[in-house]
């Protein structure tokens, strides 16, 4: 192994022909493959936007290093074959490790609550959002961490919900508009636009993808009934997980149809009721008993499915998780559609209308403001 004495935060760098060693001053140490140092060149990279201007059929098969050594902030490898020497920036380096301590760098912690834990959801005033970004950054952590935060007070008008949205991410337009209007109807086209009673559900299982985010703007709200419900999604499924893991397991590995169809639309999409990451993390919750399709397993797979469904359901439904609130006129909810389910209680429909106004936005798009937020108040850092 070559050796060679790094400056700065850098303590030392070994390498041989496939591999560097840095061991860096505040203790930790990272190595880096050859071809991994080859492809990741500053060279390779567009110097104004960072983006890689090669691609990995581009890459000698097996580059070897013939030197390394520290230059100022900089590191430098000269190849065995491939001509011309690579420079890093150290901090680049540092921030990009690879080994396992780093890559094990945990996400921002997702906060799981139940219906005890409802009293301190975040609840705040709508013009905080308009005036202070702090408070803006604030509410939407508490939608990526809690899957859902509320406004109160905010003006009563219509399409207000896409001014906010302006300031979130970009508007997920659907075949219901880029606005939809809760109300009842005469045959309506949805159930949401009638005055019974909705059981708790995710939104629309049956888009691809399905809509990240959902706010709702209550500009009226009933005399009486009309209660919202809210439940962590992700709670429930956990609970599952540890209670009955059988269950669990069923519902996370049967994909299962959601459709819709009116006179201007069809829908279909196949996914499981509880979605894993490929770490076996919940990554999102499809539930929605109006547009789940006939089910269409082998016979013992249908009878084992319906009890786990049912298992869900009956978490879903009992006063541990069921929250139950009231939306006054000028409160806004928005809450993330892939974790928080919804519902509300039936309405009367004799008196005031009742009539909420709600948009879909990308979850992306609001990750993007946080990160962009924390960028211009120099303040946080939310982890995916
Ligand atoms: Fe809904």
């Amino acid at each position: 192994m070559g050796r060679a004495r790094a400056q700065s935060h850098t303590a030392r760098i070994s390498y041989g022909p496939q591999y560097l060693l840095v061991d860096w001053s505040d203790g930790h140490q990272s190595g880096f493959d050859a071809i991994w140092l080859w492809d990741n060149a500053s060279r390779h990279r567009d110097q104004s936007n960072g983006q890689r201007l090669i691609d990995v059929t581009d890459l000698p098969d097996d580059p070897r290093i013939a030197s390394a050594e520290v230059q100022g902030q900089h590191l430098a490898i000269g190849w065995t074959d491939a001509g011309m020497p690579s420079h890093y920036e150290l901090t680049w380096l540092r921030e990009n490790c690879y080994c396992g301590l780093d890559a094990l760098r945990p996400a921002s912690p997702v906060v799981f609550w139940r219906a005890a834990d409802s009293a301190w959801l975040t609840r705040i005033d709508a013009d905080e959002i308009w005036r202070s970004e702090q408070t803006r950054h604030s509410w939407l952590m508490a939608v990526a961490l809690q899957g859902i935060a509320f406004l109160r007070s905010a003006p009563r008008r219509e399409g207000l919900v896409l001014e906010l949205a302006r300031l979130i991410g970009f508007v997920r337009e659907t075949n219901y508009g880029r606005i939809f209007d809760v109300r009842a109807s005469v045959e309506p086209n949805n159930l949401a636009y009638s005055d019974i009673a909705l059981r708790l559900h995710t939104d629309n299982p049956y888009r691809d993808p399905v809509p990240g985010l959902q706010m709702l703007h209550c500009l009226t709200p009933s005399e009486a009934g009309g209660a919202s419900l809210f439940a962590d999604g992700f709670a429930i499924a956990e609970s599952l997980r540890t209670d009955d893991p059988d269950a669990f397991s069923i519902l996370a590995q049967t994909p299962i149809r959601f459709s819709f169809r009116d006179t201007t639309a069809e829908l279909s999409a196949r996914r499981p009721l509880i979605q894993l990451d490929l770490q076996g993390r919940i990554e999102a919750i499809h539930y929605n008993s109006r547009s789940i399709a006939p089910l269409r397993l082998r016979s013992a797979e249908t009878v084992r499915f319906y009890a786990a469904y049912r298992a869900f359901s009956r978490r879903l439904h009992s006063s541990e998780f069921l929250f139950e609130t009231r939306l006054e006129a000028g409160d806004i909810v928005l809450f993330d559609n892939r974790r928080v389910l919804h519902g509300r209680t039936a309405f009367d429909t004799t008196g005031v209308a009742r009539h909420l106004q709600g948009c879909y936005l990308d979850r992306d798009g609001m990750l993007s403001t946080i990160a962009m937020l924390e960028r211009k108040l120099g303040d946080g850092e939310y982890r995916r």
